[in-house]
């Protein structure tokens, strides 16, 4: 039997090296696509075994690179994503326009699946211009390409995150930690692996035409997610719950940073909770019971947040 190439885009992420792990030890084979295959390659280079894994570079998404890469593949999934802008309407045209350019070429070149990654928790979030442009992407996407599978993740988390490595990093720094909505929005972080392994599986099934939030084990607060980082490294903090206009404030100084803390965008996202929406099915109701608790998990790698590292007592804290 041939064997089946997944064109992947946005390959070099977080979720993206999970899942070249997970499908090319299952045999298929996978075309990377990133825009920098000096600073992307090295990292994806040993996430599979000879043969098993192309890479490509592609700079801007020009029509007939994309034709040529279509062509060969047996499914297309599509990864990329931001959290913030650098440049004026990058949401619409990441979020949007290349899942809909993505999709209209996939069905264009009969491709057995198109996978989609958008995000839970954006319906309602009318205000966020972030969370309008993944659901008008999930929109475009289901008009190109009508078995499409778009899988809805809540907050992904592991030690290749942007989220939990990054709040023990600002934990270990700040002697205070804002928090917005006195704390109280409620998530449902999904590990790597157990997304991964849900990808896999839709993969594997006849599933098209499918739309999925997926969601960990657990649904926990911002604070209790505060309160589990610091005893994961150790570390003692003043909690404060802020204002929401000093709440705004701060955002309008930290997204000033090349590489913001936090944007006026992610506020008003973070008044959401990022919980299923009942609207669609979740991975529970395929029989996907994820595994993997916040917790635990982050415990296996917290240690590089806290004093003295690996090897340090955990019982005093700083
Ligand atoms: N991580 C989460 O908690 C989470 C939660 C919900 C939904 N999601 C969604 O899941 C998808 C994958 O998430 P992830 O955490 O793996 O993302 P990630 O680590 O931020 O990686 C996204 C990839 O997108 C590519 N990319 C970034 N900016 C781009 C741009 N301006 N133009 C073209 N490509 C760009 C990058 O590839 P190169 O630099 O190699 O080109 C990068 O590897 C995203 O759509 C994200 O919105 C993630």
């Amino acid at each position: 039997m041939k064997q089946k190439e997944i064109l992947l885009f946005g390959a070099s992420g977080q979720i993206g090296r999970h899942l070249i792990r997970k499908l090319t030890k299952n045999n298929y084979k996978i075309i990377a696509v990133t825009r920098n295959i000096h600073r992307a390659g090295y990292i994806l280079k040993t996430q599979a075994n000879p043969g098993y894994l192309e890479l490509v570079e592609l700079k801007n998404f020009n029509l007939s690179k994309i034709d040529d890469l279509i062509k060969r593949a047996t499914l297309c999934i599509n990864l990329i994503g931001i959290l913030y802008e650098k440049k004026k309407d990058e949401f619409k045209r990441i979020h949007s326009d290349l899942p809909a350019m993505l999709s209209q070429k996939s069905n264009e070149y009969n491709l057995e699946k198109f996978i989609h990654i958008s995000a839970l928790g954006i319906e309602n979030a009318h205000d966020s211009r972030y969370a309008n442009s993944k659901l008008d992407g999930e929109k475009r996407v289901k008009e190109n390409f009508n078995r499409s599978i778009i899988i809805k993740p809540s907050i992904v988390f592991s030690i290749d995150d942007k989220f939990s490595t990054r709040f023990m990093s600002l934990l270990s720094l700040l002697p205070i930690m804002p928090l917005y909505y006195n704390g109280k929005t409620k998530f449902t972080p999904i590990h790597v692996t157990d997304l991964v392994e849900i990808i896999y599986n839709i993969i594997e099934s006849k599933n098209n035409n499918l739309v999925l939030e997926c969601i960990g084990p657990e649904i926990i607060t911002f604070k209790e997610i505060i309160k589990k980082l610091l005893k994961l490294i150790n570390k003692k903090r003043i909690l404060l719950p802020l204002p929401l206009p000093l709440a705004k404030l701060s955002a309008k100084f930290f997204q000033l940073l090349p590489n913001p803390l936090l944007t006026e965008d992610q506020l008003m996202m973070l008044k959401y909770d990022n919980c299923i929406s009942g609207n669609y099915k979740n991975n529970f109701d395929l029989g996907y019971i994820p595994k993997r608790k916040f917790e635990e998990e982050v415990n296996k790698y917290s240690y590089n947040w806290r004093s003295g590292g690996q090897f340090a007592d955990q019982g005093t804290q700083k």
